[in-house]
């Protein structure tokens, strides 16, 4: 499949989305980012317009962009954005992320935001589409050619791409000190490894997926950057291996999802770096606690050395230590491997899933 070789693909994918975005000293140079800093100075508000797996990719950018610069960011499907009349102006800065360049709502959005006079920085895959084609500026995302219809390398290198503007936003504004910057930099120059490490370690997941092929309901679970996790999760399972799967948020859990838990449902909870917020780790170990006690099959993704959630995963799927902001770049993989491998199980077309169509060109 296409997709499988996609998914290898990924840690070359992200290291090329980093090459050449950095001068000797370790500064960020953005090229491609044509909006001058004296306009990114002014900036009073970031909304990220994107559909599907790239809005996912914008859900996790919040986090990154409010941290870093401090700057409000909305995170909007695009294909809802212009229609609630949304408020924009000279300061605001749209960020239109998309893999192929040519997906009809996004493009409606730009449309839209630029009507109002905000700038628009496009993040896409595709060189010359007409997404960064009408856009004020573009960062491309290298990863090569996606041609699976389920995003898998474009959606890491979106990340990565995000991560550059969140940082490249804060250094022009003064908001991360030079040798910050380099720290994440670094971090994010040693994640095309740490996925080359998750993907050795695939078999036990590919076996665990296999022995899901005849459930009808996966859920997720995540909280913080991991939730965004979930949803994508849960997409690509959706889409792939045609069975109800639903993201949440953990703490949403009592709120409602708690009801849909019964006699060994399968449940993948993203569970934060205990070294992070240990508070989040704390409340997510608690979650899976509550949910086993209810009869679900826990799948946990935790972090190497993370011995806490133990007792409690029926399947433990490990990721390498990373900082708690670039979590997803690594808990992705196991969900998007795990999703392909239940498809096939399921004697699915891996590639080109029913009614889908790898770019949405009408609205
Ligand atoms: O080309 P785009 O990134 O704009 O496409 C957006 C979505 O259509 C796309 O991510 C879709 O959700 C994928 N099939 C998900 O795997």
């Amino acid at each position: 499949y296409f997709m499988l070789k996609e998914i290898a693909e990924q840690p070359k994918a992200v290291a090329d989305t980093l090459l050449g975005r950095t001068d000797g000293s370790g500064s960020l140079t953005l090229d491609e980012v044509r909006i001058p800093a004296n306009v990114l100075r002014e900036v009073g508000k970031v909304v990220i317009v994107a559909c599907g797996t790239a809005f996912h990719a914008g859900l996790i950018a919040k986090y990154a962009i409010e941290h870093w610069t401090r700057v409000p960011c909305e995170v909007e499907l695009a294909s809802e954005f212009r229609y609630r009349d949304p408020i924009l102006d000279q300061q605001t800065l749209v960020v239109a992320i998309s893999q192929s360049g040519e997906t009809m709502d996004t493009l409606m959005a730009l449309r839209h935001a630029r009507e109002q006079g905000a700038k628009v920085l496009a993040i896409c895959n595709t060189n010359g589409s007409t997404i960064p084609r009408e856009s004020d500026a573009v960062l491309y995302t290298h990863a090569g050619p996606e041609v699976a219809v389920a995003s898998t390398k474009a959606f890491l290198t979106q990340l990565v791409a995000c991560y550059l503007v969140a940082l490249y936003l804060g250094q022009v504004r003064g908001t991360k000190y030079a040798d910050e910057i380099r720290a994440v930099v670094r971090d994010l120059g040693s994640i095309a490894g740490a996925v080359e490490r998750v993907l050795e370690t695939m078999e036990p997941v590919r076996e665990l997926a296999r022995s899901l092929a005849e459930k009808n309901t996966v859920l997720f679970l995540g909280r913080h950057v991991g939730y965004p996790v979930a949803l994508e999760g849960a997409l690509k399972l959706k889409e792939l291996a045609y069975m109800h799967a639903e993201g949440f948020a953990a703490g949403e859990l009592k709120h409602g999802p708690i009801a849909l838990i019964e006699e060994d449902l399968p449940v993948v909870v993203v569970v934060p770096s205990p070294r992070g917020r240990s508070v989040l780790h704390d409340k997510i170990v608690s979650n899976i606690q509550e949910i086993r006690a209810r009869g679900a099959r826990t799948i946990v993704v935790a972090e190497e050395g993370d011995d806490a959630v133990v007792p409690y995963a029926d399947h433990l799927i490990r990721v390498p230590v990373t900082p708690t902001l670039l979590q997803p770049l690594v808990a992705t993989v196991p969900l998007q491997v795990f999703a392909c491998e239940l498809a096939t199980a399921r004697g699915n077309e891996v590639d080109q899933p029913r009614n889908l169509a790898k770019s949405v060109t009408v609205e």
